[in-house]
């Protein structure tokens, strides 16, 4: 009996959670709005290239502190923004250029939440990724507090950690790697790992993880007390294209942050790490460019507010 129910609880629960979000949420309310968001993201891509992965972290960090409810775009000194792992965002101009578009033809509909949600698809999609179908109907926070950020995964946290902190959200082991995929574009700062290459183990020598080739370019790019601000590429040799080639670099010791590396050092998730590069062979090779959708939909998913909860933000960076 008591099995019976617990399966019909669970259908219920996962029916209410996919009631929460559709795709074409805004069919009637705001049909142009994917198109709206689709465009203003091209625009700033051909511009600049490097907004894509900017728009894609974006909504990560969105959604990994209280939910994907545009909590990250609220502008105060004790916002979200402001918390140590989120001082290099960017992209916010973006998503703000489109939700006044937006203002100006459908009122007081779409949300912040959903332009960030969009804007991530469409940032993947133009860097030659795969592209998704995104349910829409997310409602915006009324709250943004930096100390809530301290859940957010760091550089150099171990595989376990990793896990803990995505099993936290709802996310399993396999998209926490088809997730961190995403470094497949963008770039980090030389702060973020350089101490992986001058001060790793306690006599001062580089991590023997990394591959010695990428030790020689990154000691060349982020010099010893040089500027730590300086961004170099996160995927080798293909830091602008949204491909397979960051699963092949980790398996090389060519991952730049450790985290990224520690994937391939831990059995666990080295599998994963393997088929996606290419190096399992046969049908059980998983697909990146099929499994990155599902994953993005899942994360875009956590903690969503919908119907009455929230608000519809008249401009993102402020609550109503
Ligand atoms: C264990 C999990 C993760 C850790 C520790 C991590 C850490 C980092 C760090 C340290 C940077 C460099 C930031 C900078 O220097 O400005 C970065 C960049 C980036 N991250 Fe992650 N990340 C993780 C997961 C993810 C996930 C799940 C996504 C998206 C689905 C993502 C997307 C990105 C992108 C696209 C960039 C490049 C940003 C740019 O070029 O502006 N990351 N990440
Ligand atoms: C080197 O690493 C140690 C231990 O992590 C740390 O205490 C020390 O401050 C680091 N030195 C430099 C120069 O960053
Ligand atoms: C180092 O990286 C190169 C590709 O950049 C790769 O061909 C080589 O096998 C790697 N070395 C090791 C020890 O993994």
């Amino acid at each position: 009996m008591n099995t019976i129910l617990n399966s019909i609880m669970i259908l219920v629960m996962s029916l209410t959670v996919q009631a929460q979000l559709k795709t074409g949420f805004y069919s009637a309310s705001c049909p142009t709005a994917e198109t709206i968001v689709r465009s203003t993201v091209g625009s700033y891509f051909n511009k600049d290239p490097t907004i894509a992965p900017g728009l894609l972290r974006l909504h990560f960090h969105d959604c990994f502190v209280q939910g994907c409810d545009g909590s990250i775009l609220i502008v105060g000194s004790s916002a979200e923004r402001n918390a140590l792992p989120n001082l290099g965002l960017r992209g916010f101009e973006v998503i703000d250029d489109a939700k006044s578009q937006l203002e100006a033809i459908c009122p007081g509909a779409v949300s912040c939440a959903d332009i960030l949600a969009l804007a991530a698809r469409d940032a993947v999609d133009l860097s030659d990724g795969p592209s998704w179908e995104v349910p829409t109907g997310r409602r915006d926070g009324r709250s943004s507090l930096s100390s809530q950020a301290s859940n957010m995964p760091s550089p150099l946290d171990s595989v376990s950690v990793q896990k803990q902190k995505f099993a936290a959200k709802g996310l399993d082991d396999h998209d926490l790697v088809t997730l961190v995929g995403a470094h497949t574009i963008g770039q980090t700062e030389c702060r973020f790992f350089s101490y992986r290459l001058y001060n790793f183990t306690t006599s001062g020598n580089a991590d023997p993880t990394m591959n010695l080739s990428l030790l020689a370019q990154l000691e060349a790019l982020c010099p010893k007390n040089g500027d730590g601000l300086r961004r170099v590429v996160l995927d080798k040799d293909s830091g602008a294209k949204f491909d397979v080639n960051f699963f092949k670099n980790v398996g090389d010791g060519n991952g730049v942050l450790e985290s990224d590396q520690r994937l391939w050092e831990d059995s666990s998730t080295r599998r994963l790490v393997q088929s996606y590069g290419g190096k399992i062979r046969g049908l059980l090779g998983l697909r990146f460019d099929f499994e990155f959708p599902k994953a993005m939909i899942k994360l875009s998913s956590v903690e969503v507010k919908s119907g009455v909860e929230g608000e519809i933000r008249k401009v993102c960076s402020k609550f109503n």
